[in-house]
């Protein structure tokens, strides 16, 4: 990836979790004066996490209106809304609560409905209440992202390509690693996002960083890799540690 206009790093994770509560703070603000509305899809993790936290916490709790914001989800485990696995519990208890959202503001994907079920549900609902974009494709305006350090984001796991020349919005794969299905966004609502933030941190994401945007295109290998064709630019917001190996120009 040549183009570095787009990349931030900073000292740590704390430093990330803070640049990401601004940056999506931000954005919901510009956007909210812009359209009226912020509809984001967030992610699961731990940089995420903080993330929510200090969102939910001055000064960024008073800076945002936020009941003007919709919460969405990139990917959810195949587990019930209270179990500790669940991505809506966590981003329940670090920020949607302390929030007072409204229940009708989050849209949760449905973990202990049937996997495939669930996926159909929740692509069904994305085109109901979306803005469609580009190709007719629902769009968000910010799709929070984060990366494993064998590649994945969102619930795309390496070992299958992600552009299979399927059309859903959201699928639900079954993934070997952890013996059971994911529910998750498909490169093509993740292309027709406004936005896109991918935020990580941590020696163990720096080889494969490294790989996704400086080495050879494999999807497959590196399904963050979907972000290399997106037509509009990614943020990535980095660590230290995690674009240690990064070229320089
Ligand atoms: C999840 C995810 C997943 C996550 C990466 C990175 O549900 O776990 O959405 O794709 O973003 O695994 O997670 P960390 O930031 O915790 O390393």
């Amino acid at each position: 990836m040549r183009d570095r206009s787009n990349l931030v790093v900073v000292a740590n994770e704390t430093a990330l979790a803070l640049e990401l509560a601004r940056f999506v703070s931000g954005r919901a603000v510009e956007t909210i004066a812009r359209r009226g509305r912020f509809d984001i899809a967030l992610a699961g993790g731990s940089t995420p996490k903080a993330a929510y936290t200090l969102l939910a916490q001055a000064p960024f709790a008073n800076a945002v209106s936020w009941e003007r914001v919709r919460f969405f989800f990139g990917d959810e485990r195949c587990v019930p809304p209270d179990d500790d696995q669940s991505n809506y519990k966590m981003a329940k208890n670090a920020m949607l609560d302390a929030l007072r959202i409204a229940p009708a503001a989050v849209h949760r994907m449905h973990g202990e409905d049937p996997p495939q079920a669930a996926a159909r549900a929740y692509a069904q609902m994305l085109r109901h209440e979306l803005p469609l974009g580009a190709d007719g494709v629902p769009a968000f305006d910010l799709v929070m992202l984060g990366m494993g350090p064998d590649g994945h984001t969102a619930s795309l796991f390496p070992g299958s390509d992600p552009f299979d020349g399927d059309a859903s919005l959201v699928k639900a794969p079954y993934v070997e690693k952890f013996a059971t299905h994911r529910i998750t966004l498909t490169p093509c609502v993740i292309h027709a996002a406004d936005e896109v933030v991918v935020a990580t941190a941590g020696g163990a994401k720096t080889e494969a960083l490294a790989a996704v945007l400086d080495g050879p295109l494999d999807a497959r290998t590196y399904p963050i890799q979907i972000l290399r064709s997106r037509a509009r630019p990614t943020k990535w917001l980095l660590d230290r540690a995690a674009a240690a190996l990064l070229a320089t120009s």
